[in-house]
């Protein structure tokens, strides 16, 4: 299977940074440096246009969104739906990131519904999963992992286990390691990852075979060493990302 690359660019660029980043990523993949990877660019809402506009070219790469609000269409001032990101060329999103678990205060039940939404409308979905310092030192990383993947998958695992294998890549990032400079080490790494894939296992249809990206303080310098590790699959990369000529080495590594 190939590495899955993801750039999440969260909260930064307008959109004629967005545009600029992204046409010299796709001046890098077109230039045969991404061969083997399965590239994600998710901007912000603003730039999924533009961006997918400049990537639709490249081959393997995709363009997502941050966020999706469940629902068709209607009285959710603020949201947006998925109509409106396929629209703007999106066809994954992100579910479940820290920031949308312990900023914005998303809970296990919305982001099962969210997750289960998605996927049911041939949206593809990055579900997101970590533990906070303070769970792992209170020894809960078992226990925290497990609530959130079989809580947030509770209502997928009716659909196709075909559809899940396509559309479905679970991304560990522990909160401590994310925007910290902080990165796992490979210790902490190898044990979570094989818990997640030891949890999916155990879910009613066996998901084990879901790829399972690392998230948290990604970088160049350390990329290969992260890839090289059992059980990961591929990146989600925050700060690094931002940067195409930062995310190609990434990509390249
Ligand atoms: P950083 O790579 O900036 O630590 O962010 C990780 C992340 O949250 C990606 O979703």
């Amino acid at each position: 299977m190939k590495k899955i690359i993801a750039a999440n660019w969260k909260m930064n660029k307008d959109r004629a940074q967005a545009r600029a980043t992204a046409e010299e990523l796709a001046a890098g993949l077109s230039a045969g440096r991404a061969s083997g990877r399965s590239v994600m660019v998710f901007p912000p809402f603003l730039a999924i246009a533009e961006v997918s506009k400049v990537l639709g070219g490249c081959a393997d790469t995709v363009v997502g969104a941050q966020n999706f609000y469940p629902a068709e269409s209607g009285a959710y001032t603020g949201e947006i739906s998925l109509a409106m990101l396929a629209d703007a060329g999106a066809n994954w999103v992100l579910v479940g990131h820290s920031e949308r678990r312990h900023v914005l205060h998303e809970s296990d039940s919305l982001l099962a519904q969210k997750t289960q939404y998605a996927l049911s409308r041939q949206f593809g979905v990055v579900f997101c999963i970590g533990e906070t310092l303070e769970e792992r030192e209170a020894g809960k990383l078992t226990d925290v992992l497990t609530r959130q993947i079989s809580q947030g998958l509770s209502g997928v695992l009716d659909l196709s286990k075909s559809l899940l294998q396509e559309k479905l890549i679970i991304a560990y990032e522990p909160v401590w390691a994310i925007g910290t400079g902080k990165v796992a080490g490979e210790k902490e790494v190898l044990e979570a990852h094989a818990l997640v894939k030891d949890v999916l296992a155990k879910q009613a249809c066996d998901l084990s075979s879901l790829p399972v990206l690392y998230g948290g303080s990604v970088k160049p310098a350390n990329a290969q060493a992260l890839l090289a590790l059992a059980n990961v699959d591929g990146l989600l990369v925050g700060g690094a990302s931002l940067e195409a000529k930062s995310f190609l080495n990434i990509i390249n590594a």
